[in-house]
C-alpha cells in the first residue's frame, strides 16, 4: 500500500466539506435536548441519524442506552498491528434558551459571514462531524482499508451530565477500548491558534435553602426583630468570596496554569463584561479561569420582584455553581462549601445543603506518541501554527472515567470551539475555516497513527 501524501489527505477533505455542512445542518435541524422536560423523540432521532452518518462511514453501528438517552457506537476493527482510535462527540444539546435572544432560528443552520449559526453547530454537532469527515476522507484516499481501527462513540446526553455514561462505558467496555481516545468537545485557543486541552475543572452543584419563618407573615407587623430568609440568604452568599472577588471557602485545592498570557481586554471582549464592571480574584487569567476554585450563584428562589408583596420571606433556596481546580475530590469540595454554608448563615437561620451534581476534574500529561503525531497534525492543519496547551473551566467528568477504564490509552481533548462560539448561549456558532482545519487535523491524525505508534 502506497502511503498517501498529506496533500492528498487535504484534497480529500476539502473534496468532502460541503457534505459534511450539509449533514451538519440537517443534525442542527433535530432539537435534541436530553433535559427532562423536552420532547426526547429529537435526541432518539439525533441518534439515528448519527448512526446513519457513522454506518456510512463503514462503522457498524448500534443504538445503546444505560436507562438515560441513547448513545451511538460505531466500530470498525483495526488492521493486523494497528491501533485502535476511539472517537468521542456527543449528539444532545443545550436548550436553545429564549428565542428573541437569536439573530436567526437556532435550529436552522445559518451561514453568516463565514459562520454557522445554530443550536449544536459547534457544541458538539461539528465535533461528530470532524469524526465522520476524517472517516470519509479516509475512505476516499485509502478505500476499504483503513489505516487504524475506529470506535466511535456519541452520546446522548452529555449537556445533562452523562448520568448513565459510566454504565454505558461499563457495559461496552471491551467493544470500545482503544489506544488513543480523541475527545472532540472542547475548545481552540483563537480563531487561527488550536488547542489541545490539558486539564480541566470539576464541578460541584449544589442547592442550599434557609428559613426563618414557618410562613410569610407582614412585613410591617413583624419586619424589625424578625429576620427573613431572603436577607439572611444573601447575607449567607455574601460571605462565599473575599473583598477582591476570591473564593473565601476554605479548604479548596488550587493550582498554578501554564504560563499563557491571556490579555484582560481579551477576556473581556471574549465574554462580553460590560463597561465598569471589574474582573474579580487576583493572580494570572488563566489560573482564574482554568485552575482555581470558581464560585457562582445561578439561581435563587425566591418571590419575583414584580411580585413580592408587603411580606417577610419565611424561605428561599439558590443553587451554587462551584468550579474545582484539577486535582480537586469533587466530594471534598462539596464537604467543604457545605461546611462552610452551615457555619456562616446568620442569625441561627436553619439552613439545609443537597447536593445536585458531582463532576470530576482531569489533568492529562501530554506526553508520548500520539500527542506528537496531534501536534504534528495540527501543526500543519493550521497551516504551521502549532497548538498550544491550553487547560479549560469547564468540565467534562467523564474523561477521568476514560482515564480510569483506560490507563494506557493516550487522550486528546480536541474540539472545534473558538471564543466566539457562544456554546451554551444564545447565537452559537462554528468557525468553518476551523472546522476544515480542524476536519484535516483529525484527518492527518488518524492516518500518522499507524507509523506512530507501532511498536
Ligand atoms: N464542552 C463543555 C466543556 C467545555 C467548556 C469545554 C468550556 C471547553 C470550554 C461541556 O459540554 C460542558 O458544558 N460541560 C458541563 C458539565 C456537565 C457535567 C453538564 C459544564 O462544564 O458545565
Ligand atoms: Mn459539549
Amino acid at each position: 500500500m502506497t502511503v498517501p501524501d498529506e496533500a492528498d489527505l487535504r484534497a480529500a477533505v476539502a473534496e468532502e466539506l460541503p457534505a459534511a455542512q450539509a449533514d451538519l445542518a440537517r443534525l442542527v435541524a433535530i432539537p435534541s435536548v436530553a433535559f427532562p422536560g423536552f420532547d426526547h423523540a429529537h435526541v432518539e432521532r439525533s441518534a439515528e441519524a448519527t448512526a446513519a452518518l457513522l454506518r456510512d462511514c463503514g462503522l457498524t453501528t448500534k443504538i445503546v442506552r444505560a436507562g438515560g438517552q441513547p448513545a451511538v457506537i460505531g466500530v470498525r476493527p483495526a488492521p493486523p498491528g494497528a491501533p485502535t482510535v476511539l472517537l468521542y462527540a456527543h449528539h444532545d444539546v443545550q436548550p436553545a434558551g429564549e428565542a428573541e435572544k437569536w439573530d436567526t432560528d437556532p435550529f436552522v443552520a445559518t451561514e453568516r459571514d463565514g459562520r454557522l449559526y445554530g443550536r449544536g453547530c459547534a457544541d458538539d454537532k461539528a465535533g461528530i462531524m470532524v469524526h465522520v469527515t476524517a472517516l470519509r476522507a479516509l475512505r476516499r484516499t485509502f478505500g476499504d482499508d483503513l489505516p487504524v481501527g475506529v470506535v466511535a462513540f456519541v452520546e446522548g446526553e452529555e449537556e445533562y451530565g452523562s448520568e448513565s455514561l459510566e454504565r454505558l462505558l461499563a457495559a461496552h467496555r471491551d467493544e470500545i477500548a482503544a489506544d488513543v481516545i480523541v475527545i472532540a468537545d472542547s475548545t481552540n485557543w483563537e480563531v487561527g491558534v488550536p488547542a489541545l486541552t490539558t486539564s480541566l475543572r470539576g464541578i460541584v452543584n449544589l442547592f442550599v435553602e434557609v428559613r426563618t419563618l414557618q410562613s410569610a407573615v407582614h412585613s410591617g407587623m413583624y419586619g424589625g426583630p424578625v429576620p427573613d430568609a431572603l436577607t439572611v440568604l444573601s447575607r449567607l452568599l455574601a460571605t462565599l468570596h473575599d473583598d477582591a472577588g476570591d473564593v473565601a471557602v476554605p479548604g479548596l485545592q488550587s493550582r498554578a496554569a501554564a504560563p499563557l498570557e491571556y490579555p484582560a481586554d481579551r477576556l473581556r471582549a471574549d465574554a462580553g463584561v460590560v463597561d465598569g464592571v471589574t474582573l474579580t480574584g487576583s493572580g494570572p487569567l488563566v489560573d482564574r479561569l482554568w485552575t482555581r476554585p470558581a464560585l457562582a450563584v445561578l439561581g435563587i428562589d425566591a418571590p419575583t420582584a414584580a411580585e413580592a408583596p408587603n411580606a417577610l420571606v419565611p424561605s428561599a433556596r439558590a443553587k451554587l455553581n462551584l468550579r474545582i481546580a484539577p486535582g480537586e475530590d469533587p466530594k471534598a469540595a462539596y464537604d467543604a462549601l457545605a461546611a462552610h454554608l452551615r457555619a456562616h448563615v446568620p442569625w441561627g437561620a436553619q439552613v439545609s445543603v443537597t447536593v445536585d451534581q458531582l463532576g470530576a476534574p482531569c489533568v492529562i500529561h501530554a506526553t508520548g506518541p500520539a500527542y506528537d503525531a496531534a501536534r504534528a497534525a495540527f501543526r500543519a492543519a493550521w497551516d504551521g501554527v502549532a497548538p498550544v496547551d491550553i487547560g479549560v473551566g469547564g468540565s467534562i467528568p467523564f474523561i477521568a472515567t476514560f482515564q480510569q477504564m483506560f490507563p494506557d490509552a493516550a487522550i486528546l481533548v480536541t474540539g472545534v470551539e473558538d471564543p466566539y462560539s457562544a456554546a451554551h448561549g444564545p447565537n452559537e456558532s462554528l468557525h468553518l475555516g476551523e472546522f476544515a482545519r480542524a476536519c484535516v487535523a483529525e484527518t492527518l491524525l488518524l492516518a500518522d497513527l499507524p507509523a506512530r505508534l507501532s511498536p
